[in-house]
């Protein structure tokens, strides 16, 4: 028997509804701030992803899924959303357009990690980015975005931890300071810090270990060595989102995963958890446009994971709206009954009305079976004496009311029984 590869799983009819619930939030909130949907290849140039989300990541390093296609092209499944549409804004030349340029995306990311509860090997995004401005402004409106969206999906319990890791100016002075910190404790890191410190020590501050978390905390903060452009626009993000009623705790170890950012970095987290189960995270990317081999070009984004969403939607028991159910299930008895039941079910659709058709040749109590578990609202029932009187007989499956039709009154039942 073949299985789900490890760590994806399928959506399940009865699971769609919670699917349905998310995004359709996510489209209103799009469209209410006015960011156009754009779709992206499921895989891209495996060196889209190296050279923006960085060499020195995890996801890079550890999580791609790279292959090699006829040609010998080297591709990766994406591994996230942000690169792509950077990649799309260059290749349509979308900095022609009046900026900023603001996009929405959803769909399946690929990331071979330890697969566990809200983390899989396929996960799905849903992600906004704003291009071609660097108005802190611009950071407020994706933070109150971010923050507007999980309110609209009720949940609750939700915190934004938000800091600024500087630029390319300020940056590297930064990484100094913290390299000596570390330094100082270079027998207590584990492994993977060890080579972090090494090849990408903002990362350091990112471990997950009890004992490099202890030594995370003395480490210099990456906001006390903001230059000044840095630092007058970290301090007007947080005046924006102050004028916006947007709460938010300055968190100065959280730098992401990726690579691109420069100043504004930001998550959603429920409360009490650590950063592994942020529901979204995003920032600013001003250099990654230029590492793409366009002008420089600053941009801003979002993305949240929807299977952590919908498990936080579980966890706190948020009733969703069912997806619609068939109107009316169409049961027959005989050839001669099936084939006026094929042509009413045909005219009610036609009609905009949902049916579902029996088949085979069952008894009408398998039937009936058939019809309660397909969730409809009544049966239609068709036999001899129905075809003789040119009526059918509609049950209503909830009160297990029945009446007879006539055969050119259907549809007007149905959808009267449907107000
Ligand atoms: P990210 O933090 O890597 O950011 O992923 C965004 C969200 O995707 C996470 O907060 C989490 O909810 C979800 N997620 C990530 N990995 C997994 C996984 N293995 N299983 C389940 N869910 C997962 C980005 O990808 C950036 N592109 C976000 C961004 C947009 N920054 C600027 N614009």
């Amino acid at each position: 028997m073949y299985k789900a590869p490890r760590g994806t799983f399928d959506i399940l009819p009865e699971e769609q509804a919670y699917w349905k619930y998310v995004e359709d939030k996510a489209v209103s909130l799009c469209r209410l701030y006015s960011y156009q949907p754009l779709s992206l290849p499921i895989f891209e140039d495996a060196q889209l992803f190296t050279r923006t989300v960085g060499g020195g990541t995890d996801i890079v390093d550890k999580e791609m899924y790279v292959f090699r296609d006829k040609s010998g092209q080297e591709l990766a499944l994406r591994t996230e959303g942000t690169a792509p549409v950077c990649r799309a804004y260059l290749e349509h030349g979308l900095f022609n357009l009046a900026q900023p340029v603001k996009l929405y995306y959803m769909g399946p990311v690929f990331r071979y990690e330890r697969p566990q509860a809200g983390r899989y090997r396929q996960h799905h995004q849903f992600g906004f980015e704003a291009l071609g401005d660097a108005d802190p402004a611009l950071d407020a409106e994706v933070i109150q975005m971010a923050w507007q969206f999980f309110l609209s999906l009720q949940l609750s319990g939700l915190s934004i931890q938000l800091n600024s890791i500087g630029c390319k100016l300020c940056r590297p002075e930064y990484l100094e300071a913290l390299k000596q910190h570390y330094a100082s404790y270079a027998q207590r890191l584990c492994p993977d810090c060890e080579v972090r410190l090494s090849r990408n020590p903002l990362r350091l501050l990112d471990c997950k270990k009890p004992s490099c978390q202890e030594i995370a905390k003395t480490a210099p903060k990456p906001t006390e060595y903001l230059c000044h452009g840095c630092r007058v626009h970290f301090e007007s993000v947080q005046r924006y989102l102050a004028t916006l009623s947007i709460p938010f705790e300055l968190n100065s170890r959280l730098v992401r995963g990726l690579d691109y950012y420069t100043r504004t970095v930001f998550e959603v987290e429920p409360q009490g958890k650590g950063g592994q189960s942020s529901l979204g995270g995003g920032g600013r990317y001003d250099e990654l446009i230029e590492t793409l081999g366009g002008n420089p070009t600053p941009g801003v984004g979002f993305a949240a994971g929807l299977e952590r969403i919908i498990l936080n939607l579980k966890a706190q028991k948020r009733a969703v709206r069912a997806l619609p159910r068939p109107v009316a299930f169409i049961a027959y008895l005989g050839e001669e009954a099936k084939i006026e039941a094929m042509k009413i079910a045909s005219e009610l659709r036609q009609a905009g009305i949902p049916i579902v058709m029996a088949t085979g040749d069952k008894g009408l109590k398998w039937q009936m079976r058939q019809a309660n578990s397909s969730g409809s609202r009544y049966a239609v029932i068709l036999g001899k004496e129905e075809l003789a009187n040119r009526a059918v007989t509609v049950r209503d499956l909830g009160s297990g009311e029945q009446n007879s039709v006539p055969m050119t009154d259907i549809a007007k039942t149905l959808k009267r029984g449907r107000e």
